[in-house]
């Protein structure tokens, strides 16, 4: 098979996929609670700016398989969990030519980093929107005087794992209006951007066709504050802008760069689609 007919072929399976209510399936009429203690709300009213878009708002969780999901509910079960216990050692782990560790300046991890998660990404000091990422490099270059960790290194997903799971159950919280309206604004634009060849929108996918299938995917939302996720296809840790990145590429685009300005923007507007729901700290997914 030539290229062209492989993609051909691909443009027109996404195309059925899409256009088929047949293909269509319920999600999980299911609640999520962690150890058996920690309640996560994966289901609410849609926040006021998504009027005329959605009425309600569902986590991706609701959307995986009963094992898949019961992986979620049990820290045993979760394989994100051993990421997470790396990052709370590396915490209190001295680094750079300063001899401190996070812990020397934001005390226990459960006390500095609470909430910490829920409202990212978020502007800086400076004026610049920041993901939690740019937050930790900031520390460690500028504080710390360590190296920066890349994006979507071990290192950085340890951190950003540990982290999340201190916001554990406390709805996003990410703030959209003031400073934080024009980042907002564009990444609204690219979210209804169509991309590619196939011309899809993230719309055309997670708030047109979130439920039904496409190929052997059952289409979510495309929520966030389940992030940063285990997948179990990689057997690791997948951060946001990577998603996002392999959810573009998908559309046979050209993609932006994970820590890009572009993924910034949407990843503030993907989380305030998510205004109502609990960050799960660690979630499943295929
Ligand atoms: C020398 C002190 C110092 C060290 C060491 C340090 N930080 Fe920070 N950190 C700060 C200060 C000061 C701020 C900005 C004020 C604030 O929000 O607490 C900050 C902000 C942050 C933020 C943003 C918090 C928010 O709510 O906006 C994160 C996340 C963060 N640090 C993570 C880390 C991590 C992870 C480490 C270790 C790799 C670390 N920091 C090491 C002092 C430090
Ligand atoms: C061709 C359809 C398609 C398009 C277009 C698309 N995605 Fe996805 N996306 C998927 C599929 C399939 C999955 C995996 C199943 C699911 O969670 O929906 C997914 C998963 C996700 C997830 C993970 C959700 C979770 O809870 O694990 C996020 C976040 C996401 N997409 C965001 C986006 C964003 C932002 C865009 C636009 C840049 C986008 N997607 C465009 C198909 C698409």
């Amino acid at each position: 098979m030539t290229l062209r007919t492989s993609r051909t072929i691909l443009a027109a399976t996404a195309a059925f996929a899409l256009s088929t209510a047949a293909l269509h399936a319920e999600m999980a009429d299911d609640e999520l609670v962690i150890n058996g203690d920690t309640p996560i709300t994966v289901k609410a009213p849609a926040a006021d700016h998504l009027e005329g878009h959605l009425d309600e708002v569902y986590s991706g969780w609701l959307f995986r398989t009963d094992e898949t999901r019961a992986m979620e509910q049990d820290d045993f079960d979760n394989p994100i969990m051993i990421f997470a216990e790396q990052g709370q050692e590396t915490w209190s782990t001295a680094d750079g030519s300063e001899g401190k560790s996070c812990a020397d300046c934001h005390g226990d991890i459960s006390e500095g980093m609470k909430g910490v998660r829920a409202s990212m990404p978020k502007v800086n000091e400076a004026g610049k929107l920041w993901s939690m990422e740019d937050y930790i490099n900031d520390c460690r270059t500028n504080r710390m005087g360590a190296e920066a960790w890349g994006w979507d290194s071990t290192p950085m997903h340890n951190m950003t794992t540990a982290i999340a799971v201190e916001s554990r159950g406390m709805p996003v919280s990410v703030k959209i209006d003031g400073d934080a309206q024009p980042f907002w604004e564009k990444g609204k634009e690219m979210y209804y951007t169509r991309y590619g060849q196939l011309e899809l929108s993230c719309a055309s996918c997670h708030e047109e066709n979130y439920g039904n299938y496409i190929r052997a995917d059952h289409l979510s939302q495309g929520q966030i504050q389940g992030f940063p996720v285990y997948r179990l296809k990689n057997a690791g840790v997948v951060s946001i802008h990577n998603r996002f990145k392999g959810c573009i590429r998908d559309t046979r685009a050209e993609t932006y760069s994970p820590g890009s300005d572009e993924f910034r923007n949407l990843e503030l507007y993907v989380a305030s689609r998510g205004l109502g729901l609990d960050i799960e700290g660690g979630g499943v997914r295929p």
